[in-house]
Formats: structure tokens, sequence, C-alpha cells
């Protein structure tokens, strides 16, 4: 396998409102990145992906772009901007950045444009459409839920957002917008970041003449026509072949219903591959159908089964893209692990699948185990699907059970600011407000106390990353799963140039006997990383303890 600086990176992934507010206004900003770029760097990772920072009416926080090439006032100036990428490459941390290119904001020039003037230029960079009589152009529904068309009075058309309102879909097929998308890519490139996670790229491209769908779901109606559409393929390589094969970067492509086998058709390496890595989504719905709001019991088997397709399918060919939270995802330690055992499960996810092959991506407040927010009420979300979702989910369960679904699966749970200290407002901002909720276990969960412990979540990531650094196994490894049908451990060994590597995960809080596969002696390896100090082998095995994790190596 071809080895390359953005497989042997770590990502820590910054959502910019709630990370850290530099200039007191309640919101986190530029100047609060660049006065913690040190704290990013010092956690080990080689990379920072920004959430959208550009100018945005901010209605889904920034992925609802009004102008590509400015920064959100909120966030700081260009200039700001500028100061936080020289910072970050002064330190040897690369910078991705979001790029959102299904959609724009309705406040994008384009999109008032092309109302404006219907026969303007700007109108076919989306798709506008006559309804048929008073129906919609077709049945499809958004993915936040509700209709993904709405109406436009002064044109008498509908326009496609198959997420909020306030999202328009850009028309891919219009070589017009393609060349918008190739020039946005450029002025960011050319500034000098490092490449771009690319927002729901998979949905680009829509199946031509946009029929209705013959199947119904409350959310995302309709998802068979554009979640991996015709001209996909096409797209992708001419943005590559233009643009990014001209530059030294990387590309992580965001791919809802992304399955192992469509997912080679993008990332598989040689002349043809479209981007270098994918986002899927199949292993984050190891508690849920889907996506978290079908809410399921969490089996560890489904887990596993999604660990193992990935790691053996791409193995050799193509390279995985590693992560459990992200600020579309509940905190992971509520959903896999357990809020009792925080700090024991958060240490065992994160060697779960840090240590597999691929590239790690840690979203803040993960490192030191931050959690779901206590939400009491609906009227304390704030985000657009959240609430969305909850309407639909009140109709069918009542008012509390849709409460109580909410506060497990809403994204929300990820956008708490971020817990710096004991201070007022968890050290987030000085400012009385700040922007969104704090959790009230910041007196307990904090950056500070975190590094004042060497046992904390935060220095185990530390660790943690350091030995994939120091071990190129952890990279470049291959990878064979043990004990598959059992429902608490988690086991897999990598195998490189000589070297064998032994992880040992356990999921739950009963103790289960453990004997190392065939092969392995325990006695012989070194173990590399624990979360309990006390990790005694007998029998060649041992009997596990709540949420433990073990790696062994051995030479
Ligand atoms: C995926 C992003 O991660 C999410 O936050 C956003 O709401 C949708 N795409 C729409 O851009």
């Amino acid at each position: 396998m071809q080895k390359s600086w953005y497989k042997e990176m770590a990502v820590y992934q910054v959502w910019p409102r709630s990370f850290c507010d530099g200039d007191g206004d309640g919101i986190g900003d530029l100047k609060g990145v660049l006065s913690k770029l040190d704290y990013i760097k010092s956690l080990g990772v080689d990379a920072i992906w920004f959430s959208p920072l550009y100018k945005s009416p901010q209605k889904d926080y920034g992925y609802d772009i009004a102008d590509y090439r400015s920064i959100q006032p909120e966030y700081g100036t260009m200039e700001d901007f500028k100061k936080v990428l020289d910072g970050a490459h002064e330190r040897g941390l690369r910078v991705i950045m979001d790029l959102v290119v299904n959609h724009t904001s309705d406040q994008h020039e384009w999109f008032k444009k092309g109302i404006e003037d219907p026969t303007s230029k700007y109108h076919s960079y989306y798709h506008w459409y006559k309804g048929k009589g008073k129906r919609r152009p077709n049945n499809w529904m958004s993915t936040f839920a509700g209709p993904a068309w709405e109406y436009n009075e002064k044109n008498d058309e509908y326009y496609l957002h198959l997420f909020a309102v306030e999202q328009p879909d850009l028309n891919m097929d219009n070589p017009e917008v393609r060349e918008e998308v190739k020039d946005i890519m450029k002025f960011w490139l050319d500034m000098g970041v490092d490449g771009f996670r690319e927002d729901v790229i998979t949905f680009i491209s829509k199946k031509e003449g946009l029929p209705s769908s013959p199947y119904w779901f409350p959310v995302a109606t309709g998802i068979e026509n554009y979640m991996h559409g015709p001209h996909l393929d096409e797209y992708l390589l001419e943005f590559k072949n233009d643009v990014l094969s001209k530059y030294d970067c990387m590309t992580v492509g965001e791919a809802p219903m992304m399955t192992t086998k469509k997912a080679l058709k993008h990332i598989t390496e040689g002349p043809d591959q479209h981007l270098n890595m994918m986002f899927h989504f199949e292993h984050m719905a190891a508690d849920c159908l889907f996506y978290s709001w079908f809410k399921t019991k969490f089996k560890l088997k489904n887990l596993k089964k999604v660990f193992s397709r990935w790691q053996k399918d791409l193995y050799g060919k193509a390279w995985n893209a590693l992560y459990l939270e992200n600020h579309d995802q509940p905190r992971v330690i509520n959903r896999y692990g357990s809020p009792e055992y925080r700090v024991e499960s958060a240490k065992m996810l994160a060697v779960t699948y840090i240590c597999q092959s691929g590239t790690p991506f840690i979203y803040q407040g993960q490192e030191i185990g931050m959690l779901n927010y206590p939400f009491e009420s609906i009227d304390q979300y704030t985000d657009v699907s959240t609430i969305n979702n909850y309407n639909v989910a009140k109709k069918i369960m009542g008012e509390e059970k849709a409460l109580n679904l909410a506060n497990y699966a809403s994204r929300d749970n990820a956008r708490s600011v971020v817990q710096w200290n004991t201070e007022k407002n968890a050290g987030f901002t000085t400012a009385d407000e700040p922007w969104f909720v704090v959790n009230p276990n910041y007196k307990e969960i904090n950056v500070e106390a975190a590094e004042k412990d060497p046992d904390s979540i935060l220095n185990f990531y530390r660790a943690l990353l350091k030995f994939r650094k120091e071990n190129e196994i952890v990279i470049y490894g291959d990878y064979k799963e043990h004990y598959k049908s059992s429902k608490t451990l988690y086991v897999y060994e990598r195998n490189y140039e000589g070297k064998r590597m032994l992880v040992i995960n356990v999921f739950g809080d009963k103790p289960v006997k453990f004997k190392a596969p065939k092969g392995f002696d325990l006695s012989k390896g070194k173990l590399v990383l624990a979360n309990y100090k006390d990790a005694d082998i007998q029998d060649n095995g041992f009997t596990t303890k709540p949420y433990e994790t073990r790696v062994y190596l051995f030479d």
C-alpha cells in the first residue's frame, strides 16, 4: 500500500460556533481558535478540519453558505483566517476546509439573482420546476423532514431543497455551476489550505427528470434518485482532474448510505480515484436504523460487522476515514459507551477505532469525554433538523417520548460549548450568555481538569495518538477480527512487517473471561495501552473489567 501524509495524519474537527469565543460576544470565533492552536497541536493531531467558516445566515450553522469567499463576520475576518492558517502551518498542522456545494444558502447572490430575473444564467444554477397544478413537482421529502420543495410566488415555481428550506440545491448538471465549484476550490487551495471535507458530495447528481419515488419515508423520500446519482463519478473526476490533482491536497467525501462496494468505485487508489477517503455512516447505526432518530438497542455485533467489513474490503485498495463523533452525531459515550463508566468507556471507544487502519478524526470535546446535554424542553434546541424531526416524532409518539428521543438522537448534543475550565460558562466565553448551552457537568468535565490528571481521557488520547504515530503497524498493518460472535468483546489483530498487535475492547460492565486467540502469548507481548492500572494475566487471558481496553504489541 502506498504511503501518504493523509494516511498517517490524525485530524481534529472544530465546529467553530461552539469551540472558543475570543472576542467575548458569546459565539466561538477565529480568535478563539488561534488561542487554542497550541492545545490542538498538543493532542498529537496533524490537521484541523473546520466546519464552515464562511458567510452564512446560520440557518444550518454554516452549511448554508451565502458567500464562499468570505468569513462569517461573527467568526472574524479573512485576516483572522489567514492568521489561523499560518499559525496552524507553523505548528505543522494542516488545514482542511468544509466544501458545501450540494446546496447554497437562499441568501446567496446566485439564488437571489435567479429569482429576480428568471431569464438570467443564475436561474439554472438551481432546480426550479413548475408544480403539477397545485401539487409539488415530485414527492421527495427533505432529509430534515417536510417536503423537499418550496414554492416561490414571484415566478410561480418550486425549488428543490434536500435539506432546510433555506438551503436550495445547486444544479450540478449545469457546467457553469461546476466551473464555480472549481473556482471555489482553487480560491482556497491557492490560499494554502490542504484539502476539503466535501459535504454530502454523493448527493450532487440527481436522476434526470427528478422522478417521484414509489417508496415513502417520513424523511428523505426519493433518496434513491440522488444518493449516488448518474453523473457523480464524472463530476468528481472533473473536480479532481481540473483542480485537485494540481495541488498537494486531500479530500474526504461525506457519503450517507454508502456501502464498501460503492465506495470502492470512488476511493480505489489509481488514476480513476475520485476522492481520497469517504465518511460512511454504517458504523453509526449500531443503535438505530440508518440514523439515530430511528432508535434501536445498541448491538455490538452490528458495530463489529461494519467495522470489519470496511477494514477488510478496503485493505490494500483504498483508505478508511475513521470517526465516532462529529457535529451531526450525539456524543458517543451516551450511545456506545456508558456515562456511568465515562472515563473507562471513552478510552475504550478511542482505542476501538483509532487502532484500526485509516485516518482518525476526533471531534471537539470528544478528547475530554463530553456527554450529551440534559435538554428539558424542545425550546432549548436550536438545530433545524432536530426541531423538524421532533415535530414528526411528536405526531407519532406524543410529546414526552418525542423529547426523550430528541435527547438521545439530536445533533445539538454535540454542539454544547467546549468545556475549557471551571470558570463561568466553562471558560468558553467571557460574555454573560453563550450562544448555546453549557453542560452543567463542566465543573467536573473540562480541559483544565483533564490536563492535571495523568489518567484523564485527554492524556489517554495523547498517548494513543503518539503510539499510532510511532508504530506503522497501527497505520499500515492488516486487520483480522477474533471472536466475531461475542456480544461483549471486540477483538482484532493487526500485522505489519513481522510485528503483531492485539487489540482487546470490552463493551459492557459484566465480567467475561477473555482468552488470547490462538497464536498469541500475552506474557510475551508488551502492553502498550490500557485503561486500568491493574492489567494482570491469568491462563493467557483475564477476567474483564467494565469497558476495559488493552493493546498488546508483539515483536
Ligand atoms: C452534512 C453536514 O455535516 C450537516 O451538518 C448539514 O446539516 C448537512 N450536510 C447539510 O449541509
